[in-house]
This record gives C-alpha cells, structure tokens and sequence, in this order.
C-alpha cells in the first residue's frame, strides 16, 4: 500500500476546526494509503540555530530526524493540516520543515541548482482562517510558502482546502463552512 504522511500542525486539539476537515479527509485516504500522522507539539523539534547548524557542518544529525526525513522523502503524499497563524502557519511547523530539510535526504544541491527528492507527487494542505483572507490573496503567506518548499524537496503539486473568515462568522456559518471544505476536500481525495 502506497504511504500518506499527515503532518498535524493543529494546536487547539478537540477546539480545532481545521482538524475537524481533517479527519474525514483522512479517514477517506486511509482507504488507499497507509497513513502515518505525526502530530506537533512544540516541544519535540528545536528551531536550526547555530548549535544545530555547527552540528550539522561537522556532519552530526541526531539518527531521529535523519529516519523522520527519511520518511517524509519516501511518502507517496503529504496531507498538512494548520491554522493560519500570523498571517501564516504556526512556527512549529516552520521549526519541523527546516529539520527535515536535509541535504541528501529531501533535497540535493548540484553546485550550481537544486534538486527536490521527495517521492510525493501531491500535497494537500488544509487550513481555516479566522479572517477574511482567500487562498491567493497577497495576505495568504502560507500557501505561496508550502509551494516554494513543494518546489524545493519536489513534492509535486500542493492542493489548498481553506476555510476562511472563520472568527467572524456565526456557529452555524462555521459548521456550513467547515461541511464545504469537507466536501470539497473529500472531491479532491477521489484523485489524491
Ligand atoms: C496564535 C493565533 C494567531 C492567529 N493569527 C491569525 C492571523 O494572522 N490571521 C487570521 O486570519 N487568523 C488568525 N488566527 C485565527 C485562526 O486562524 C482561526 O481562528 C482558525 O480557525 C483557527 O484554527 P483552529 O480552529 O484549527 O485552531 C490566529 C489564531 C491564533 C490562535
């Protein structure tokens, strides 16, 4: 069976309205692949800084994050779920992506380009926004963002499911809006 990792940037847990696409997403995908989730935390990576730089130049990466890159470049699909935060994704996700970007595993470089080498052929990214901000808008750093990175480790293409104006909205229109992203969501599964 072919793997799907699920990388769950989602903080608020049970509050969570992005998981809450999430999950039927999910439950759908894991019909086809084999699903491993790895759930942030903010604990569990540190941010590259200059310790973990010099570590790194001296050719010393701790054997967990090697093996979770490892995955990661080996996945079939990567489905990611986070809420827009600071006009973004929340930092954790940010602190994961650049420990698992590592020269030789999700990416090489020839001297002269780069050269992505993920497996996975299509991402899918959920999120919901407590503002009015639309999937494209100059105001969405976060889809731009995941799509450079697509381009770098070569993931192929990223899907969007968004929820947008989720912190003005009334809790019916929340539960009307979270059932369309589901929906569509669960359209873009029948060819993920
Ligand atoms: C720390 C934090 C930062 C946020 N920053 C923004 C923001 O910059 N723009 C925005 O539209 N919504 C922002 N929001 C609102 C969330 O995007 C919105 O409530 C979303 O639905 C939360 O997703 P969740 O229910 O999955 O946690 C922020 C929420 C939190 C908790």
């Amino acid at each position: 069976m072919r793997k799907l990792i699920v990388i769950d940037a989602c903080m608020r847990d049970g509050e969570s309205r992005t998981r809450r696409i999430l999950e039927p997403l999910a439950a759908e995908l894991g019909k086809r692949y084999e699903i491993e989730t790895i759930v942030l935390d903010g604990d569990d990576y540190r941010a590259v800084g200059r310790k973990t730089l010099a570590e790194r130049n001296s050719g010393y990466v701790p054997e967990r994050i090697v093996e979770q890159a490892k995955k990661i470049a080996a996945a079939d699909r990567l489905v990611i779920a986070a809420p827009f935060w600071d006009m973004s994704f929340p930092a954790i996700l940010k602190v994961f992506i650049e420990n698992m970007s590592l020269f030789n595993i999700t990416f090489r470089d020839n001297g002269t380009y780069f050269d992505g080498l993920c497996r996975c052929e299509k991402v899918l990214y959920i999120t919901t926004r407590g503002m009015n901000v639309r999937t494209g808008d100059p105001l969405d750093a976060a889809t731009p963002y995941l799509k450079a990175l697509g381009t770098l480790w070569g993931l192929g293409e990223v899907i969007t499911i968004a929820a947008e104006n989720m912190d003005y909205s009334t809790p019916e229109e929340i539960e009307e809006k979270i059932d369309a992203a589901v929906a569509q969501g669960l359209e873009i599964c029948r060819n993920f």
